[in-house]
């Protein structure tokens, strides 16, 4: 049997509890990547552990961890490196948002949304890049949203914490060009998980302007875009057709769309 593209090394993903990171974590099973899931729910993180183990016969060990508190992503990294193992690749998946306007849910919550959104993606990237640079392998696989194209009007500060995923992303993917590491931006359109149920949005003219995407089929796309070092993948023909056309339509135009598709059904 030939060897798989991944066996010796480690991903890392965060939010590998349910959704869309469980099946990106399935997705580099399947290539022999040994695995680190993180998330909050540690019960559920085991059962996911186990079964992803035992199906592709990988590694794979859990770190249940809060990453949305400040300085979480040097607690995880420092966990890694206690733990004798190194990350090849790291999946930024964990996130949340919120559907609303700005003062009607708490501080915490759209602050919360800078912290794991943005900010522990953006401090596991600086701890394993100088690695990944030194190993000339691996890179970063961030999840975005079709939310990172525009600013989103009752959605304000989601849609604004993934504009940064995008940015950086496609920042750091020209800073590694030639290198060896590659860095892949995954931008979802509306796909099937918990999501929708944290964030709120099911109860908005979006959700009834659009069908949710599997969240494998969205796994697979991101995942393969990785491999070929892709440095944005955008999953769903209308989605790609939605996110290339708002920088063409005039920016008022475009808030007051999507002030509608985010106002309560
Ligand atoms: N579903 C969509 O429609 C959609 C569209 C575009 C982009 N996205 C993006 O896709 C990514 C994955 O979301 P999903 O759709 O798979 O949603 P999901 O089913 O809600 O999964 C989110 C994952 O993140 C983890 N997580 C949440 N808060 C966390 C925290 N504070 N610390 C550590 N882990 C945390 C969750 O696990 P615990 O609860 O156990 O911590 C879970 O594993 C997110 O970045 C999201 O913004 C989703």
């Amino acid at each position: 049997m030939s060897k798989k593209p991944g066996t010796g090394q480690t991903a890392l993903v965060t939010g590998a509890s349910t959704g869309i990171g469980v099946d990106l974590a399935e997705c580099l099973a399947e290539d022999g990547y040994d695995l680190i899931l993180a998330a909050r729910s540690e019960s559920v993180l085991s059962e996911v552990a186990a079964r992803l183990s035992k199906a592709h016969g990988v590694k794979a060990s859990t770190v249940a961890l809060d990453l949305a508190v400040v300085g979480a992503g040097k607690k995880l990294a420092e966990e890694v490196k206690r733990r004798g193992l190194g990350v090849d690749v790291l999946v930024n998946n964990a996130g949340y948002g919120h559907a609303g306007a700005l003062t009607a849910s708490d501080l915490d919550t759209q602050l919360g949304m800078i912290d794991l959104n943005d900010r522990a993606l953006l401090e596991l990237t600086y701890l394993f890049w100088n690695d990944m640079l030194a190993k000339k392998r691996g890179g970063v696989l961030n999840v975005a949203s079709t939310a990172a194209f525009q600013p989103g009007p009752l959605m304000a500060v989601y849609y604004a914490s993934k504009a940064f995923v995008l940015s950086l992303s496609e920042a750091l993917w020209e800073e590694a060009r030639g290198t060896g590491v590659h860095v892949t931006c995954l931008c979802p359109g509306p796909t099937v998980s918990k999501f929708r149920e944290r964030a709120g949005t099911g109860k908005v003219k979006l959700a009834k302007a659009s069908t949710p995407m599997p969240s494998m089929s969205v796994a697979r796309q991101g995942y393969e875009g990785f491999k070929r070092n892709k440095r944005v993948v955008i999953t769903g023909a209308r989605n790609v057709v939605m996110a290339r056309l708002v920088a063409f339509l005039p920016r008022r135009t475009v808030l007051g769309l999507v002030r509608n598709l985010q106002s309560p059904l």
